[in-house]
C-alpha cells in the first residue's frame, strides 16, 4: 500500500493545510502502518517555471530533435505522473492564494497534463483512484457572505481532480484560517473555532474513508 501526498502551502510552520493533511495521513497510516508515503512539497520546493512550456514544445517536436530542456521537462512530467499512478491513494493539501488556485499547484497540474497518460481526451491513468483534497481559505466565501463567489480555486481543483483525472475524491475545507492572525476578523473567533473543529472532523472522516477504500481494492 502506498500514499502520495502533495503540499502546496508556501510555509511549513503554522500551515493549516498541512495540519489537516496530517490528520488525513494519520488516519490512512493507522490502517496501513507499514505503507510507503511519497511526498512532494510544491510550495516550498517549486517546480521550475519553464518546464511546462518545454514539455508542450517537446510534444510538438520529434524525439530525436528535442532540446535537453525539453527532454528534462518530459522526464519530470513522467516522474510526477508515476508518483500519481503508482500510489494506491492520493492526498492534496492546497491553500487559496489571491482568490485563485496556487500558482504552484497550477504549474504542477499543467505539467502532469502533458504526460500522454494524463492528457485530456482519453481515460487518465488515475481513473477511479481514491483521493482527498484539503483546501483552506483565510477568509470566508460561503453563501450570503460579502465575498461569496470570490474563491476561484476550489471549483477548478474539483474539475481537474474529479472530472479530468477522474479521481474518487473527497474534499476537506477550512475557512477563516486568518481569524486570530488578522485583528479585523476578531469578531469571527467563535465561528472560526467551530469551522476548525468541523474541518478536523472532516479530515478524520475522509482519512478513514481513504483507508477503507484502500482495503476494498
Ligand atoms: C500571499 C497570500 C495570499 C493570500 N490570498 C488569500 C485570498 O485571496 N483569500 C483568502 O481567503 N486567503 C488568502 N490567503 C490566506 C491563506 O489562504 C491562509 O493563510 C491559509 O491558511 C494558507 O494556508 P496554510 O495555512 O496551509 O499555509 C493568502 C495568504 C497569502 C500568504
Amino acid at each position: 500500500m502506498s500514499l502520495f501526498r502533495l503540499d502546496a502551502s508556501i510555509r511549513i510552520e503554522g500551515s493549516t493545510s498541512r495540519a489537516l493533511g496530517d490528520i488525513v495521513e494519520g488516519e490512512w497510516g493507522a490502517a496501513h502502518p507499514d505503507a510507503v508515503i511519497t511526498r512532494r512539497h510544491i510550495g516550498t520546493e517549486p517546480l521550475p517555471a519553464t518546464v511546462w512550456a518545454d514539455a508542450v514544445a517537446a510534444s510538438m517536436t520529434p524525439e530525436s530533435e528535442r532540446t535537453s530542456n525539453q527532454l528534462a521537462a518530459v522526464d519530470l512530467a513522467r516522474t510526477l505522473t508515476d508518483e500519481l499512478t503508482t500510489a494506491d491513494a492520493l492526498l492534496f493539501a492546497v491553500p487559496l492564494y489571491n482568490f485563485g488556485v496556487s500558482q504552484h499547484f497550477k504549474s504542477y497540474v499543467d505539467l502532469v497534463l502533458t504526460d500522454p497518460r494524463m492528457a485530456p481526451g482519453a481515460t487518465p491513468a488515475t481513473a477511479g483512484k481514491p483521493a482527498v483534497l484539503v483546501t483552506v481559505q483565510g477568509g470566508n466565501y460561503s453563501a450570503g457572505t460579502p465575498k461569496e463567489g470570490w474563491d476561484h480555486a476550489t471549483a477548478w481543483m474539483r474539475r481537474i481532480l474529479e472530472d479530468v483525472w477522474q479521481l474518487d475524491l473527497d474534499v476537506v475545507t477550512r475557512e477563516f484560517t486568518l481569524v486570530g492572525v488578522n485583528p479585523a476578523l476578531d469578531q469571527f473567533t467563535e465561528l472560526a473555532d467551530e469551522l476548525k473543529r468541523l474541518a478536523e472532523d472532516q479530515a478524520t472522516h475522509h482519512g478513514r474513508g481513504l483507508a477503507q477504500l484502500q482495503r476494498a481494492i
